[in-house]
């Protein structure tokens, strides 16, 4: 049964539209750990839009689950990781111009960097995680890095319109499988919604998911802590074809 992983950089969002101190997404993680969260994953980008390095040390002393570092794969980031220490530390690209993280992680054209990274977070005691398209390539490099974790990018599947989805959860459902037998753990995330998300949950071996967006957005109509309970439900009982089958002609 996968768990569920918590991104509360949307809280953040709110709280940079106006330059102020609330919402606190600090607060906000302990509500979604009320709700049953089994982790909560925060993206600290290099251009500080949303999450704050006060937020990520707040939430390293408070945060009572699992703290996911979403970050990119640069000395600073890797600085930070060191001195806060998360339980998992998850690379992602980063683009400047980009809304939110757009592919996944180009593990091939960086597998030597990418090792020595992997070495020192991991010596350190955390966790690492690569996000990564449902590649077989890149999940093989992924493997060649020495990490033990990825995240499959759910993009594909989550914009894909409802004839292509059951293709794109066959891409996830494959690549879920090729990791894990190069000893590969399998988390996934990006775009997932209370729509979309039980086909995926139920991906065997299925870890992790980390979802963010659309519990924050529910959040505003039934509060944080029972949108967390919502999602939970969903992923703890996943019907694996709600989606298609309802919307066959
Ligand atoms: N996983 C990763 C690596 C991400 O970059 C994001 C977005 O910050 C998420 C999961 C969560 O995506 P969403 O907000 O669309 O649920």
């Amino acid at each position: 049964m996968a768990s569920l992983g918590v991104n509360i950089d949307h809280i953040a969002n709110v709280r940079q539209a106006r330059r102020t101190v609330e919402p606190d997404p600090v607060s906000y993680a302990l509500l979604a750990e009320l709700g049953g969260a089994d982790g909560i994953t925060v993206h600290l980008r290099e251009d500080r839009r949303h999450i704050q390095d006060r937020d990520v040390e707040l939430l390293r002393q408070l945060v009572r689950s699992r703290l996911n570092l979403e970050m990119a794969a640069s000395a600073e980031m890797e600085a930070i990781a060191l001195r806060i220490k998360p339980d998992m530390v998850t690379l992602v690209p980063e683009h400047r111009q980009e809304v939110t993280t757009e592919g996944g992680l180009d593990v091939i054209s960086q597998l030597a960097d990418l090792r020595e990274m992997v070495t020192r977070l991991q010596a350190a005691g955390i966790g690492v995680s690569l996000f990564v398209d449902a590649d077989a390539a890149q999940l093989e490099a992924s493997a060649a890095s020495g990490a033990r974790w990825v995240e499959l990018h759910t993009g594909s599947y989550a914009e894909a319109d409802w004839t292509d989805q059951p293709q794109e959860l066959a891409r996830l459902t494959e690549a879920g499988f090729i990791a894990r037998s190069l000893g590969l753990r399998v988390n996934a995330g990006h775009g997932l919604t209370y729509q979309n998300v039980e086909p995926v949950a139920a991906i065997e071996g299925m870890e992790e998911l980390n979802i963010g967006h659309t519990i924050v957005a529910r959040a505003l109509a039934v509060g944080l802590e029972q949108a967390v309970r919502q999602m939970k439900a969903l992923i703890q009982n996943p019907r694996r074809d709600p989606l298609f089958g309802q919307r066959q002609p």
